[in-house]
């Protein structure tokens, strides 16, 4: 990597030899300094610029690329950068920590409880949904509301029926389609029990995919996991933002449009049932609890489309996601699988249904979930970044408000001085030290951690725990003739490139 200073000084000893004019050459001379700063341009024009933080410089396009978690940490780690890292990417100035202690300071620290909310999430109305929400009251009402009628154990238990069923279905599924297709692809399976598992949850109401509302709610969640999903130049060159040169605000503007008509009925039907009487205050799906809301917490139609729409967003895929990753893995160790499959038959048997409350005795199958969470975190960058609110040190570092901080998650997970053999797939590590998972310890914490936390996170575990011992309990899972490709893609979350597909033997 050349230093900043030898490449200005050779530009200065080059220039008078062409035909530049002196404003342009100075212009070159100027950008080309601020270009070699460490962390780049957005950095240099900061009131950091002098900040020590290494980092590279020019632009990092990585972001949009699908493995942008592995190019940074490669980054961090070639510039010795891990606890800290500065980049800019067009005129947006980035930090990333690759260390659970820089981790902890950024993601508990009030000063980072704010989010950069990109041009998609805007328009699609996320701003008033509690991922994008300003840290406020706004804000702190939708968590306090979302912890107390959407997250707390007493509905994720409440929910455990339907969980099971949801869960049951797809059992009968999968032996529907081994009988057609002697294979079985899991993500679609997957993607359209979580869907209905959080639209029971928000909606109360599940879907029938293949046709009228569920056709179309499959369009639309598919339309705006794209849109999000999307890397957008504009986001972070402002000059380009009016011209919508990727089509991403006309594909937002027309998808909120269907959006609205969708959860705007949902929401007609729920108040008309609760001006028949049908609902009682506090009880029933989300949505009905967002319509009891009183006086200033009470939302409007158009808020609480955007809260309720987001829940989806953030519930489906992740669980999905997850849930095909522990599948290919079981896949690719039979032993681990059958391991998984004596503690289930020792503690259930065959004969009956495994449910929700037989997963505390399974702390093997807890293992491979956590295992698979540090291998395959469905959020490797943590999916949403955060904003420093104002001006902050993180150790000894100057941080300038406005600055975009994230967390290399999978940098951390995949880190020899943090875990050992870090790349080998082995629950039986977390058999011997039980590691909490819930953002208390930064060696592994999938979910975030601090104010922003992920508040679906015990929702997420009880529905992936769950239906993993559903799908193990029924079958014993094995290779397709294809094999099982371990290549990774960075959407909105971290999916498998290439979608699992393998046989699925019944086993009761
Ligand atoms: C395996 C499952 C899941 C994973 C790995 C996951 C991961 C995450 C992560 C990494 C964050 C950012 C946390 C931070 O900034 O510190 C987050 C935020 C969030 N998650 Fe999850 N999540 C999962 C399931 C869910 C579910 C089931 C829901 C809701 C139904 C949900 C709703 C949210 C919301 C609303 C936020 C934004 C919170 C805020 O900004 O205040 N997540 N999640």
């Amino acid at each position: 990597m050349s230093s900043p200073d030898v490449d200005a000084a050779s530009l200065i000893v080059f220039l008078p030899r062409t035909a530049l004019s002196p404003i342009l050459a100075v212009v070159l001379i100027v950008f080309s300094v601020l270009w070699f700063c460490p962390g780049g341009l957005a950095w240099a024009l900061s009131k950091a610029h002098a900040c020590s933080i290494p980092g590279p410089p020019g632009f990092v396009t990585a972001l949009s690329g699908d493995a942008a978690h592995r190019v940074l940490a490669g980054l961090a780690n070639s510039l010795r950068a891990v606890d800290l890292m500065a980049f800019s990417v067009g005129l947006t100035r980035f930090v990333v920590s690759s260390q659970p202690d820089t981790a902890k300071e950024i993601l508990n620290s009030s000063a980072f409880a704010d989010r950069p909310i990109k041009e998609s999430a805007y328009e699609l109305l996320f701003h008033r949904a509690m991922g994008f929400a300003p840290f406020g009251e706004y804000w702190r009402n939708l968590r306090r509301v979302s912890a107390t009628y959407l997250f707390s154990p007493r509905r994720i238990a409440a929910a455990g029926d339907h969980r099971r069923a949801i869960g049951e279905q797809m059992v009968a599924d999968i032996r529907d389609l081994m009988a057609k297709n002697g294979v079985v692809e899991v993500k679609k399976l997957l993607h359209f029990g979580s869907l209905n598992n959080v639209m029971m949850s928000v909606f109360g109401k599940r879907f029938d995919f293949g046709k009228g509302e569920g056709l179309e709610l499959e369009g639309l969640v598919r339309e705006g996991y794209e849109l999000l999903g999307v890397f957008n130049w504009a986001d972070h060159f402002p000059l380009l933002g009016w011209l919508d040169l990727q089509g991403v605000r006309k594909r937002c503007r027309a998808l909120v449009k269907r959006v609205n008509a969708f959860v705007g009925n949902i929401i007609v039907e729920h108040r008309q049932g609760r001006a028949s009487g049908d609902v009682v205050d506090g009880a029933g799906s989300f949505v009905d609890v967002l319509l009891g809301l009183q006086k200033e917490e009470k939302l409007s139609d158009a808020d609480m489309v955007a809260v309720l729409w987001e829940m989806i967003f953030r519930g489906t895929d992740t669980v999905a996601i997850l849930l095909e990753w522990i599948v290919a893995r079981v896949v690719l160790h039979p032993d681990i699988q059958s391991k998984a499959q004596s503690e289930i038959d020792s503690v259930v048997g065959t004969s009956r249904p495994v449910c929700d409350a037989d997963i505390a005795s399974f702390p093997y199958l807890q293992a491979i979930v956590k295992e698979s969470l540090r291998l395959h975190p469905p959020g490797p960058l943590l999916s949403w970044a955060r904003l420093a609110i104002h001006d902050v040190h993180v150790g000894a570092h100057f941080i300038p408000a406005g600055t975009t901080a994230m967390v290399n998650m999978w940098a951390i997970t995949h880190d020899g001085s943090v875990w050992a053999e870090p790349n080998e797939f082995k629950p039986e590590r977390f058999m011997v030290e039980d590691v909490n998972v819930l953002g208390s310890d930064l060696r592994l914490a999938p979910f975030g951690a601090g104010r922003r936390v992920c508040p679906g996170k015990a929702m997420g575990l009880a529905t992936v725990h769950l239906w993993l011992a559903q799908l193990l309990q029924s079958f014993k899972w094995v290779p397709a003739d294809g094999g099982v490709d371990l290549s990774e893609s960075l959407k909105m979350s971290l999916e498998m490139k290439k979608p699992l597909v393998c046989k699925a033997v019944a086993r009761c």
